[in-house]
């Protein structure tokens, strides 16, 4: 059964590590129905406040999340079993059978995405995992079908990222960190400025958000080209490529990337940049 709400439903994160997290809670489900039953996917936004996030121990940011909840009509499990189930190698499976792996790694999963899982559970009655994953900021659209493309990364790059917001900051960061590189953040145009023109010799790409209070992308741009003219900058935007882009793009921007992107995309377009260094190839 399945019960989609959530629109927008836009998270960011690994696809295959989020789809393995789902695939273990359902099949925990069907194992906690032998006897058949009811497996349901259900999705919804959720607000989680202060009150809330300040219970659950880990650094969990309020705000708007993406709820997924997997629900069975199954044996459930005493509270003792609901205590541990999160506990590696812990299983209550005949010997061969489970490895008790399957919700620790659902756990770290979660975790590593800044979301947040609860389990409800009553024996006879069932069992319903909730997690709740952030909601990606700020625009929300219909994004394509993502193409498997793997880029292989051969050099790391010393970037400074530029963005009002804190969401993507915070998330632009973690990716290109993932990605080997290291990641300098500055959260308008001015700071940008004074950064890039007391760094721009070990900058080697410069990630600029295109709408910001004050000095814009457009503004800061031009100043950046000031301090270095050869600087490389990836325009990026919440809104789909527009006049004031493509004038940039025209100027000598590098490319540009909507918001939000997901590290495979941000990854992407660094390597076209670079591309032509044959510091990146293509998969
Ligand atoms: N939907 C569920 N209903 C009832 N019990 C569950 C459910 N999901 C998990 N459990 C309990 O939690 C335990 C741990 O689950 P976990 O997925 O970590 O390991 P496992 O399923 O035993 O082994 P594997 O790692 O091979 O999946 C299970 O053995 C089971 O007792
Ligand atoms: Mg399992």
């Amino acid at each position: 059964q399945q019960i989609f709400k959530a629109n927008p439903s836009y998270a960011i994160g690994d696809p295959t590590q989020l789809q393995n997290a789902l695939l273990n809670l359902a099949i925990n489900a069907r194992d906690a129905m032998p006897e058949g039953g009811v497996l349901t996917f259900e999705t919804k936004i959720v607000e989680l406040d202060e009150k809330f996030c300040g219970t659950k121990g880990e650094k969990l940011v309020p705000g708007k999340y993406i709820e997924i909840s997997v629900l069975d009509t199954g044996t459930g499990m005493s509270e003792e079993t609901q205590k541990r189930i999160f506990e590696p190698f812990f299983t209550t499976k005949e010997c061969g059978k489970g490895t008790g792996m399957g919700l620790a790694a659902v756990y770290g999963t979660v975790k590593n995405h800044k979301g947040v899982i609860d389990v409800f559970s009553k024996i006879g009655e069932g069992t319903t995992f909730r997690v709740c994953l952030p909601l990606a900021s700020p625009v929300c659209g219909v994004m394509e079908e993502e193409t498997a493309e793997a880029v292989n990364i051969n050099k790391k790059l010393r970037l400074l990222l530029v963005d009002d917001e804190d969401i993507v900051c915070a998330i632009g960061k973690e990716m290109l960190e993932m990605g080997g590189h290291s990641v300098y953040v500055c959260r308008n145009g001015r700071d940008a400025v004074e950064f890039y023109k007391n760094n721009w010799e070990d900058t080697e790409l410069v990630i600029l958000d295109m709408v910001m209070p004050q000095l814009n992308g457009a503004e800061t741009f031009k100043l950046l080209k000031d301090i270095n003219p050869e600087a490389k900058v990836l325009l990026s935007s919440g809104y789909s490529i527009t006049g004031e882009a493509q004038k940039l793009l025209d100027q000598g921007a590098n490319g540009f990337i909507q918001k939000p992107f997901t590290s495979q995309e941000l990854a992407k377009s660094i390597a076209e940049i670079f591309s032509d260094r044959g510091l990146y190839e293509y998969k």
